[in-house]
């Protein structure tokens, strides 16, 4: 059959390089893809871009697409899952409704209030007065986030009145995020270890995918601004087996019956972005999507089938499903162009990307593009360079190694991806539940 990936970053190339391996897969779709996904075997880019909602299905339908699955959450967000639904066509992710989940932030923590799932205490504001007030009350340092999709940078940690007032000012007046900042959440400011915890989900039934951790600081130590993640690894040691429990008991669990009950029932990858605090986990996020660049090492360590997996779940049979892992650890580097969060140079010549053997390395495209014959950089998170290892030092230096030897002007990477599982390996921490 032909399956198509709607996105063109890291995760895609993850989700397609996996995609491709299924024995069910005669050719795997991108669109639009990177120069990763033009270069991988059995995958073929499409120039249709990841919002053309039309031509998606222009295509899907033209092409006899059997399965869709979609990266990123500006589609679902928009209805693409909604789309394809009418047309008979599966597509794997939630509805549109569903994906408010992560499209609106004052939604998911209504929704998280209303059902009991912890989370940092929030108040909404539509005025800076308004959200001065609350902010006053809520005591600083706190958490600004614009309502809406804002590409990862709609959230600012604000530490006195005159930076909240001034990014109130700036997200609510639509300059900096458009429509997206029409409401501001003003959150208390928690303090811990960040995990991502991912599942697949069909109604109020749910696979956990393996834990994993994202570093989404620029700098090494978890210093400097956030950024969309500057490398992950899974299994994540921090997820103990009594966490990973209480994760489906109090978060994943009740967050599933509640979209259900509320009349948006949720179908698609489920992530929760929690923040391990001294009185228990607290979801900081929910999306609606596989995590990037956490899908890039939890999909190198997935044995299954993933198109098998996906059928079954859309053929309401999640109940069947079971995953199989492997059991070294998976670590991926992210390497990105100087600049990035903010502005950065766009096609760079990317050299080095040939030397990479097949095998426990693979080098995962981002912003990459075709010029010509060569490879050029395209965006701000350029590649992931991921590796297993049969610990996390192992998978760290394997990816370390590669990652020296690719490059292009400018580029920067943290070298440090891992280093908290690193403390947990030398018998600091909690044990691994999937070893
Ligand atoms: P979000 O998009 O809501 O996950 O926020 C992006 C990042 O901002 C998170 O991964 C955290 O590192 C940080 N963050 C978000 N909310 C909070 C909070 N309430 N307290 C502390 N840090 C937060
Ligand atoms: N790695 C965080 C995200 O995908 O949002």
């Amino acid at each position: 059959m032909k399956v198509l990936i709607i996105g063109g970053g890291g995760r895609e190339h993850a989700l397609a390089w996996k995609a491709a391996q299924s024995p069910l897969v005669e050719q795997v779709l991108v669109a639009p893809g990177n120069a990763g996904t033009a270069g991988e075997p059995g995958v073929r880019n499409v120039d249709v871009a990841a919002d053309d909602l039309s031509g998606l299905l222009e295509l899907a339908l033209d092409q006899s697409v059997e399965l869709t699955i979609v990266g990123p959450e500006v589609p679902l967000a928009a209805g693409v899952v909604d789309l394809f639904s009418e047309r008979g066509l599966k597509c794997f992710g939630p509805t549109k409704d569903a994906a408010q989940l992560e499209s609106s932030k004052a939604f998911a923590k209504d929704f998280m209030a209303r059902h009991g799932i912890p989370t940092a205490g929030y108040a909404v504001a539509e005025s800076v007065d308004e959200g001065m007030r609350q902010a006053r009350a809520i005591g600083f340092p706190l958490v600004l986030k614009a309502d809406g999709l804002a590409a990862g940078k709609g959230v600012v940690i604000v530490d006195d009145e005159d930076q909240a007032e001034k990014v109130l000012d700036d997200m609510l007046s639509g300059q900096a995020f458009g429509d997206a900042g029409h409401q501001v959440v003003i959150e208390e400011f928690l303090v811990g270890e960040e995990a991502s915890f991912i599942v697949i989900a069909d109604g109020d039934q749910a696979v956990p995918l393996a834990s994993s951790q994202d570093h989404k600081r620029r700098d090494e130590g978890d210093e400097g601004p956030n950024t969309g993640g500057m490398g992950a690894y899974s299994p994540a040691p921090v997820v103990s087996a009594q966490l990973h429990e209480q994760l489906i008991d109090q978060v994943i669990a009740p967050a599933l019956r509640g979209m259900t009950s509320d009349g948006h029932r949720f179908t698609g990858f489920l992530y929760a972005g929690v923040m391990l605090t001294p009185a228990g986990p607290k979801v900081l996020e929910f999306n609606v999507r596989f995590g990037d660049p956490e899908t890039q090492p939890i999909l190198m360590r997935l044995n299954s089938d993933l198109i098998a997996v996906l059928l079954q779940v859309l053929d309401g049979r999640i109940d069947q499903v079971r995953l199989d892992w492997d059991e070294r650890t998976a670590l991926g580097i992210v390497v990105a162009a100087g600049g990035y969060p903010e502005a950065y140079a766009k096609g760079r010549p990317i050299t080095g990307l040939d030397l990479v053997p097949p095998g426990q390395v693979k080098v995962f495209h981002a912003g990459t593009r075709m010029d010509g014959a060569q490879i050029v950089t395209s965006g701000g998170r350029v590649l992931c360079v991921t590796a297993l290892g049969d610990s996390v030092a192992q998978a760290q230096a394997r990816a370390l190694n590669w990652t020296a030897r690719i490059g292009f002007e400018d580029a920067f990477y943290r070298s440090d991806i891992g280093h908290r599982a690193m403390g947990r390996d030398s018998g600091l921490g909690t044990r691994d539940p999937e070893s």
